[in-house]
């Protein structure tokens, strides 16, 4: 196991022990506020001793990085961070997810838009894939550097979430919080049928002008 220099910070008395599969844009990001939170990440890797890992443990400072199924299997916390094509797969390294509280992070995009929707979602299929984990789908609907940096001058981003474990739904509306996000429960998992087509119109607003630096935001009254 690889782990950057640690630096002496004090405990967080609601830290969680999160494995993220994918050191990827997402994972990457996520992992670095999840570690400035005081959380314990550990990241799931193909190849642990990659020097992509390598260079994002660096970044990271305290983290530390595994195979996926060792990652999993110290954690309470999984967030699923691999390109949809993947995901089956890291699933399938991943072993026994029952009573683990997974985070699906993944859009079900191809070149044509979304791979499957409207009667299902790529969450519902995730469930599917790892039976007894409590799913959550959230970190789907904007990009990654909002992830990385979610300050806005006029706001906080929204975060919407959706998950059939309402206690899941909660832990994850805390780790969202603890990104500078404002969480929004959605309800349960089929709501994820209207999230990941979220994804696909702020990828689209992203590629016809609007740039990558913008959020979703609530209003109420
Ligand atoms: N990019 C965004 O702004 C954004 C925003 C929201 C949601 N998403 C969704 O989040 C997911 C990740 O996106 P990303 O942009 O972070 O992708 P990325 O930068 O390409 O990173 C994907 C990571 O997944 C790993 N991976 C690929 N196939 C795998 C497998 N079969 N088993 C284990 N690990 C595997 C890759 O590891 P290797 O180094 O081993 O290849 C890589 O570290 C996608 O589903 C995407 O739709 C992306």
């Amino acid at each position: 196991m690889f782990s950057a220099k640690r630096a002496v910070v004090p405990p967080n008395p609601l830290q969680k022990r999160i494995a993220i599969i994918g050191a990827g844009r997402v994972g990457g990001a996520l992992a670095g506020g999840w570690v400035k939170a005081r959380h314990s990440v550990t990241l799931g890797a193909r190849d642990p001793h990659s020097d992509k890992v390598k260079a994002l443990l660096h970044t990271l400072g305290a983290a530390l990085a595994t195979t996926i199924p060792k990652a999993v299997a110290q954690s309470e916390v999984v967030a699923l961070a691999t390109p949809w094509d993947g995901a089956r797969t890291a699933i399938e390294a991943a072993g026994d997810l029952a009573g683990k509280l997974l985070i699906d992070c993944t859009n079900p995009v191809g070149a044509g838009g979304l791979a499957l929707g409207h009667t299902t979602s790529g969450a519902e299929q995730v469930a599917q894939w790892a039976p007894g984990a409590r799913v959550v789908k959230a970190f789907n609907t904007i990009g990654f550097e909002v992830m990385a940096d979610t300050h806005f001058a006029n706001g906080k981003p929204a975060l919407f979430l959706c998950g059939d474990d309402g206690e899941a739904r909660q832990a994850v509306a805390g780790l969202a919080a603890d990104l500078g996000f404002e969480p929004v429960d959605c309800g349960p998992l089929r709501m994820a049928r209207c999230l990941e087509p979220m994804a696909v119109l702020w990828i689209s607003l992203a590629r016809t002008g609007m740039g990558r630096q913008f959020a979703w935001a609530l209003l109420r009254r």
